[in-house]
């Protein structure tokens, strides 16, 4: 590891931002949704996208999103890379970071990314790992506070995610966490979010007046919600595990029944890609509250605020 790779600031967990930094990147999506026009915070800049995992929303926000900053992405395959297999996490940091000026990684094990960030002279950012999924929670919030927040307070919003205690549940209770909502999670016993991500969610909901529940009861978490968010049964990675979960799962699922007991003017969020008529119907994902392409949009927004805050730009 080099001495400047020391100073350089990642984007790994959310927990990695203080509430302020949070705000601030949330406010700069703001400006940027709204000032569309070609910009030249990156102009000469290069982004390396190096991707284990399938993607559409991450591959393309960030591809997009650092052309219109007047920047350049090269996306990089799993085939191509062989990231630890080919050649070390390591050796791969090293030459990216001499090349590029920012790296969005998606990895099968989250401990590539931290690998890759001691060895980098530049930015690294997280594109999704099993353990979290920081950029989506971004978007995810930032749809929130759009729709539900009067500011940049969340007190007072609540959110039921019902399914997995995944990545992007993960995540989720971070950001819910850090701005002060409630956040009402329902999964079945055994798929619990991990405590390690419990206890930093709580941590940061204490000091900002928030509250993160962690229930099986899904009817209990939606109840009264003015947002629900689910996302798959089964993540990439986890397809062997395909039938075990979606009979764990059954219960979980947000169809119009369930929906029925939030705030009738609630939003339906899911990530996507969804597995329709397993975690979401048809009905409530093509119905009048879902908010799931606006969500799917704003990872736009938000990859551009991310790489204007990390890269150095105004914004
Ligand atoms: N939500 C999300 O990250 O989508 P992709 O897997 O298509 O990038
Ligand atoms: N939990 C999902 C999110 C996809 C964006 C997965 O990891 O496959």
């Amino acid at each position: 590891m080099s001495a400047v790779a020391q100073r350089v600031r990642h984007f790994v967990s959310i927990a990695d931002l203080s509430p302020d930094e949070l705000g601030t990147l949330l406010d700069l999506t703001a400006r940027l949704k709204v000032d569309r026009g070609p910009r030249t915070d990156l102009r000469g800049r290069t982004v390396a996208l190096v991707f284990e995992k399938p993607s559409l929303r991450t591959r393309l926000s960030f591809d997009v999103g650092t052309a219109q900053l007047g920047g350049h992405c090269v996306y990089l395959s799993p085939a191509e890379v062989g990231l630890g297999r080919r050649e070390s996490v390591s050796d791969v940091a090293r030459v990216v970071s001499r090349m590029a000026d920012a790296v969005v990684l998606r990895v099968n094990a989250h401990e590539t990314i931290e690998e890759f960030a001691r060895y980098s002279d530049v930015p690294i950012i997280n594109g999704l790992s099993e353990l979290s999924h920081p950029c989506q929670g971004l978007a995810d919030i930032f749809t929130i506070r759009e729709r539900k927040a009067r500011g940049a307070d969340l007190r007072g919003v609540t959110i039921a995610y019902v399914g997995d205690g995944n990545n992007v549940a993960h995540s989720l209770m971070l950001c819910a966490g850090k701005t002060g909502a409630t956040l009402r999670v329902a999964t079945p016993s055994g798929y619990e979010p991990l405590p390690r991500y419990r206890q930093l969610a709580d941590a940061a909901a204490q000091a900002s007046g928030g509250r993160i529940e962690i229930g099986n009861d899904p009817q209990r978490a939606v109840s009264g919600a003015d947002v629900v968010y689910t996302d798959v049964w089964t993540s990439m990675g986890q397809e062997q595990e395909y039938e075990r979960r979606r009979r764990a799962f059954l219960g979980y699922q947000v169809n119009a029944q369930l929906l029925s007991k939030a705030k009738p003017d609630a939003i339906v969020l899911h990530d996507l890609p969804a597995h329709r008529g397993e975690e979401i119907t048809d009905e409530v994902m093509d119905g009048p509250q879902s908010a799931v392409f606006d969500q799917a949009e704003n990872r736009l927004h938000t990859e551009k605020a991310l790489l204007c805050w990390l890269m150095g730009g105004k914004g």
